[in-house]
């Protein structure tokens, strides 16, 4: 097969952008033209209606970022252990270290150099369709992913997050933010401590896929 770009480079990429969290660099600075330059090659992803309603919000001031941690903690506190808790009750390994992992990156949220929000301009209608719902997060979370793979094929990493979205409108309020945006995640990002990530045990393709019937 011949291809456009070199597969063992782009499929090494695609299969090794994981959650970083015990391994970001919370000691090196984060220059803010890299934080540009992903943010430039995310405007590529696609958007329903080409509509690229997309706003990012990066903070590195200290206090904020603090504030920030607390508001994630004020759920990840409570939530984490629970998953965690269940996880170990089901014997799910895999699982058990994601939510370790989680909790460790809930205790040091505060201390990683970048916080970056993604925000999407309007709110999904209360009660929204499937197709709504699919066409507003589908219209944003093509660019998150395109982030977070410049940024790792840039030797940085990150985990998109959701935890602090129990407490948007105090973050809203404390960034400023506009009400006709929502925010969709927020991701801790730095350096990473070494760029060996390895590739996660997924099930067969076949056995998800389903080829002209289910
Ligand atoms: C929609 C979504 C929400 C997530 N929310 C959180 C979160 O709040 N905190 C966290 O530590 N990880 C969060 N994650 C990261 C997942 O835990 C992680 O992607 C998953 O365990 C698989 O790990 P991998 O990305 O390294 O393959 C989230 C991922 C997605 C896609």
């Amino acid at each position: 097969m011949s291809a456009p770009f070199d597969l063992s480079v782009t499929d090494e990429l695609l299969s090794t952008t994981r959650a970083v969290r015990r391994r970001l660099d919370l000691d090196r600075p984060v220059e803010r033209d890299v934080i540009l330059d992903c943010i430039r090659l995310s405007q590529q992803a696609p958007t329903g209606g080409n509509q690229q309603g997309w706003s990012w919000v990066v903070v590195t001031d200290p206090g904020k970022r603090k504030a920030l941690a607390e508001l994630y903690s004020a759920s990840g506190d409570v939530y984490l252990p629970q998953a965690h808790a269940a996880a170990v009750e089901q014997g799910n390994g895999q699982t058990v270290r994601v939510y370790d992992s989680a909790m460790f990156l809930n205790d040091i949220l505060a201390d990683v150099p970048v916080h970056v929000i993604p925000c999407m301009q309007g709110r999904i209608p209360e009660n929204a369709d499937n197709a709504t719902a699919a066409s507003m997060y589908g219209s944003i979370f093509p660019a998150v992913w395109s982030f977070q793979i410049a940024l790792r094929s840039r030797g940085l990493g990150s985990t998109l997050t959701t935890i602090h979205l129990f407490q948007e409108a105090e973050a809203a309020k404390l960034l400023g933010i506009p009400d006709d945006f929502s925010q969709v995640g927020l991701l801790p990002v730095a350096y990473t401590k070494g760029s060996d990530f390895k590739h996660a045990k997924r099930p067969d393709p076949e056995s998800i896929t389903h080829f002209d019937s289910w």
